[in-house]
């Protein structure tokens, strides 16, 4: 990644040409003291986790699949703020380098048109009260066709290519990723939640209207009301009380 304008991250890149998934190659480097700030970058995954023990389609070269090695200075349920700072990081580079408006979807989708283009996957190690190590996995759909993503959600998810209609350059928009990060990274330890959370909440897409959540046994819908300090989203039930929903164990579908 010549020209990167990074501090720490991604000042140690481990490229991998194929890969089962860069979070378990990630973790197993962190167990190993890879340093703070390593990334790891493949060409395709071969076994692509999406949250919910959901797969994640990475075919070779259509996309930007990569993985974060952190050590954030906080306690483990904080380290959510950290995954919800990627969603702006990612969001903003994207602009950036594409001029496309991506949507922020609760907790951290971006989205295009209403589709998903880019998915991220957190995981943590932590023992007494302590964070070893945060790994955070996004991932890019940037150039597949509509017809690359398998049938089940060819209706749902797009590319960056898709949705704009240009080619785009994987390096260039890796490189904005990380120095975006970086970025609100370093806000983030300075002046801690709040501005990420302002600038999440400006990029949002799935706040003040109608919405369904899906958890394991159960579903509710109600009006997206607001995401409180922690990164819960507040959602005002129809019988008028106020319901905080935190992002771990559920999915969000806008009405
Ligand atoms: P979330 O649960 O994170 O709010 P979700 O309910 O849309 O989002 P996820 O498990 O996050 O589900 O992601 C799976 C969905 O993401 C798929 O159903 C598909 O629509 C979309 N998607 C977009 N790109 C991809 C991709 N490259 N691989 C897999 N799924 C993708
Ligand atoms: C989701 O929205 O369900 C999360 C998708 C996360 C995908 C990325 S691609 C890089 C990293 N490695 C994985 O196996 N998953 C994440």
């Amino acid at each position: 990644l010549d020209g990167l304008s990074t501090r720490f991250l991604g000042r140690k890149i481990y490229y991998c040409d194929s890969v089962s998934t860069t979070n378990e190659t990630a973790k197993e480097l962190a167990r190993q003291g890879a340093a703070e700030g390593a990334v790891v970058v493949a060409e395709e995954q071969t076994g692509g986790k999406g949250r919910l023990g959901r797969r994640w389609f990475a075919p070779k070269y259509k996309g930007i699949w990569f993985s974060l090695i952190l050590c954030p200075p906080v306690l483990p349920p904080e380290a959510n703020q950290v995954t919800m700072l990627a969603a702006v990081a990612v969001a903003a580079a994207i602009r950036k380098e594409t001029g496309i408006a991506v949507g922020i979807k609760w907790p951290n989708d971006l989205l295009v048109s209403g589709r998903k283009i880019c998915g991220i996957l957190t995981e943590l190690s932590a023992e007494m009260e302590r964070i070893n190590y945060m790994v955070v996995g996004i991932g890019i759909n940037v150039n597949q066709e509509q017809t690359d993503f398998p049938e089940e959600f060819r209706e749902s998810a797009a590319s960056l290519r898709t949705a704009s209609g240009i080619k785009i350059n994987r390096v260039k928009l890796i490189r904005a990723a990380l120095a975006e990060f970086e970025q609100w990274y370093e806000i983030w330890l300075e002046r801690g939640f709040t501005p990420v959370l302002a600038s999440w909440k400006e990029m949002s897409v799935s706040l003040h209207c109608q919405v369904r959540i899906h958890a394991p046994n159960k579903s509710w819908e109600g009006w997206a009301e607001d995401i409180d300090s922690d990164g819960a989203l507040l959602l005002r039930l129809p019988g008028g009380e106020l319901q905080r929903v935190i992002s771990g164990e559920v999915s969000l579908r806008m009405k």
